[in-house]
């Protein structure tokens, strides 16, 4: 799986791919990650990416000269899978989005800034419009982040514990069970004894339990039919 970020603020996609599973699955090489500055594809002595918008109206627009300069040279040298616009009027990412990107092997993600990108990009070479949340983020960075962090943490090899990706809130539909560790009394709160009992009928039956209680009481939505 190879993710190339194209972005005109990349220090602000460094910390979270430099640390953790992320990190580590860079390492061994089960991912890649692309970071491309957008200023260095700018026009003339200023390398000028963005422009005030045709209307009149506050706020810039990234041009569509550098972004399509980049774009051409990346597909110039590979297929990609899809080319997915961070916008906050988007479609909402979810656990099945991510289940289903971290299927492909070429990725292209582009972080809007400011006002947005010009309409022409996204007619000529987007083929997905992402949201992360109801919510305004400042760019597309930390919404490329979420993206890239919950689709390679699901590649193969890149969580030691095989299940575990597969126990994780929202993979079944439901939100986590509580855990604990030790000690088993913490300022007089004890872990509840069923976890303690070695019965793993039992404790699988509790967390089944909890968690259904916990998504019935904080997220009924993801118990309705779709
Ligand atoms: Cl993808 N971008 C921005 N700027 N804000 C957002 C978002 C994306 N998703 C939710 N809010």
């Amino acid at each position: 799986m190879r993710i190339d970020i194209i972005s005109a603020a990349p220090e602000l996609l460094q910390g979270p791919f430099s640390a953790s599973i992320v990190a580590r699955a860079l390492k061994a090489n089960l991912a890649e990650i692309h970071i491309h500055d957008l200023r260095e594809y700018g026009l003339g002595n200023y390398r000028q990416i963005d422009d005030y918008q045709f209307g009149g109206g506050a706020g810039m627009v990234l041009m569509a000269e550098p972004l399509d300069q980049l774009l051409t040279e990346l597909h110039d040298n590979r297929i990609y899978d899809d080319v997915i616009y961070l916008t906050p009027d988007g479609e909402a990412w979810n656990q099945a989005s991510a289940n289903r990107q971290s299927l492909q092997k070429n990725l292209i993600l582009i972080c809007g800034h400011y006002k947005g990108i010009d309409q022409r990009i996204r007619d000529l070479w987007v083929t997905k419009e992402v949201s992360v949340g109801d919510y305004v983020l400042s760019g597309g960075e930390i919404a490329a982040c979420i993206l890239a962090d919950s689709i390679i943490r699901l590649i193969p090899g890149v969580l030691n514990n095989a299940t575990s990706a597969l126990e994780d809130s929202f993979q079944n539909k439901l939100l986590a069970p509580p855990v604990y560790t030790r000690p088993s009394n913490f300022k007089g709160l004890e872990v509840p004894k069923v976890l303690l009992s070695g019965n793993f009928k039992e404790i699988e039956k509790w967390r089944d339990q909890k968690s259904m209680e916990i998504t019935k009481n904080r997220r009924p939505d993801l118990l309705e039919e779709d």
